[in-house]
């Protein structure tokens, strides 16, 4: 397995640009099955997990051409395979967004029952309420997810009983087509799904009300390809403000949307940095010590449950005792004991951490036990004493483009120690 060698206590200085939003990649991948015809889609993140995507589309009959390295033509007309099976689909969660749109263009779909991070159980019982109230029949059978419909789908009012960011996606998806008008209420509101109700309308879709928690769909008869750019990803930039604040520097974040970091700005000023914002840019410096501070993780516009792990890093070395409070998912906090190997002093019961400030870190073999535990496991090598190494990288570069380059560019010290190569291939240029 790969590894990071991280030697710390550099402060991070310099500017980098952030990539294209991974989970607005790993729906609007998926949602170009919908449309017969050419999509150009630009900002492609360069992570392992928009690989999987591409070799499924390929595997079903997709072409998918590297143009540069964030741009990809993806031409869906002779797919005629509605199919993903276990052995790409185990490798991540986004894999049953092919369920929503194959559904969508096919009316039939098989999905093997998607991989991804581990946070205690994440069911799908509100996609396939929403399947099934657009006229769909599913089934699950040897860790198969099976839908279809006899004749066309119909339009119909959907209430999601929890806020899902999947459910509203992959109901999305299979309603654009659908006959009629459909509603979706109590709807995520995550940027990424504003961006991919932004693309579904690019090709010819009738989406309204994206952003807000009722979402109408008129479905159409037909789409066709597009041109389209992905928005910078929230999560990678939130993890640089987070490390720049951590490592006390100064860092210039380029290629972001500051309208999506609110609630991040908010809880990195009140730990102490000073966050400006620009048009498309953020800076963010710190000087003084990190203060405490109390967060519960919300469905957007709330705090994202995607940033609690490197925050927590983060706090790991504030002057006083901060609590975080989980508020998504079950068991978001496994990565605890890691950062405890490298000295830390985080309490948990249930969804609740208690983080009592500690004068540092201290260098220590560590594991990222999944994507974002795995960017704190990162912040907190990058301002540990030592050298660190971080095991089970992989799950970092799931989700984080070029990451040891782009924290090297800001004076970091990372190494990456190569291991044999997994069975994962990107297209030619990503
Ligand atoms: N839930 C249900 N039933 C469902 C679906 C979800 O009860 O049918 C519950 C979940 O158990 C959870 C809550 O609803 O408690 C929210 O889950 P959601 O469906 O919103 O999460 P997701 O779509 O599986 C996406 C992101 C995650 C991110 C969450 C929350 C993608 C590919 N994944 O997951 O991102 O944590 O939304 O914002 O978009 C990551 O990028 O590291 C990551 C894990």
């Amino acid at each position: 397995m790969e590894k990071f060698v991280i030697n710390g206590g550099t402060k991070l200085k310099g500017s980098i640009t952030v990539g294209g939003a991974k989970n607005a990649a790993v729906a609007i991948i998926p949602a170009t099955i919908l449309a017969k015809g050419l999509c150009v889609v630009e900002n492609i993140p360069n992570i392992s997990d928009v690989g999987i995507l591409f070799k499924m589309l390929k595997e079903m009959g997709a072409s998918v051409k590297s143009i540069n390295k964030t741009t990809v033509e993806i031409d869906t007309t002779s797919v005629n395979n509605p199919f993903v099976g276990y052995e790409l689909a185990r490798h991540l969660r986004a894999s049953y967004y092919f369920l929503g749109a194959l559904l969508g263009r096919f009316n039939r779909a098989s999905v093997s029952m998607p991989g991804g991070c581990h946070f205690g159980v994440r069911p799908i019982d509100q996609h396939i309420k929403g399947f099934e109230s657009l006229g769909a029949t599913v089934t699950i059978d040897h860790g198969m997810i099976n839908a279809r419909t006899k004749k066309t789908l119909l339009g119909s009012h959907i209430y999601f009983d929890v806020v899902s960011v999947g459910a509203t996606i992959n109901v999305m998806l299979a309603s654009v087509r659908a006959k009629g008008l459909t509603v979706l209420e109590n709807a995520a509101k995550e940027p990424h799904i504003v961006d991919l109700a932004n693309f579904l309308n690019s090709m010819g879709a009738d989406v309204r009300g994206a952003g807000t928690d009722v979402i109408k769909i008129h479905g159409v008869d037909i789409m066709h390809g597009a041109s389209y750019s992905i928005i910078p990803d929230q999560i990678e930039a939130g993890t640089f403000m987070i490390a720049a604040a951590a490592s006390k520097g100064n860092v210039l974040i380029k290629n972001v949307i500051p309208k999506h970091m609110e609630s991040v700005t908010n809880k990195l000023e009140s730990a102490g940095a000073k966050v400006t914002e620009y048009d498309d840019s953020i800076r963010v410096e710190c000087t003084g010590p990190i203060s405490p501070t109390t967060i519960k993780t919300m469905p957007h516009p709330g705090f994202p449950t995607d940033m609690q792990p490197q925050m927590t890093a983060l706090l790991t070395v504030a002057e006083g005792t901060s609590v975080i409070t989980e508020g998504v998912w079950d068991n978001r906090f496994r990565y605890v004991d890691e950062l405890a190997r490298m000295g830390a002093n985080v309490q948990v019961d249930g969804k609740v951490a208690v983080i009592t400030g500690v004068k540092g870190l201290k260098a220590a073999p560590v594991k990222a036990t999944d994507l974002r535990a795995g960017a704190a496991m990162l912040i907190a090598a990058l301002i540990a004493k030592g050298t660190t190494e971080i095991e089970d990288v992989f799950h970092i570069e799931r989700g984080y483009e070029d990451v040891v380059a782009k924290f090297n560019a800001l004076g970091a010290n990372i190494k990456r120690v190569e291991a044999p190569k997994t069975d994962i291939e990107m297209p030619a240029s990503l």
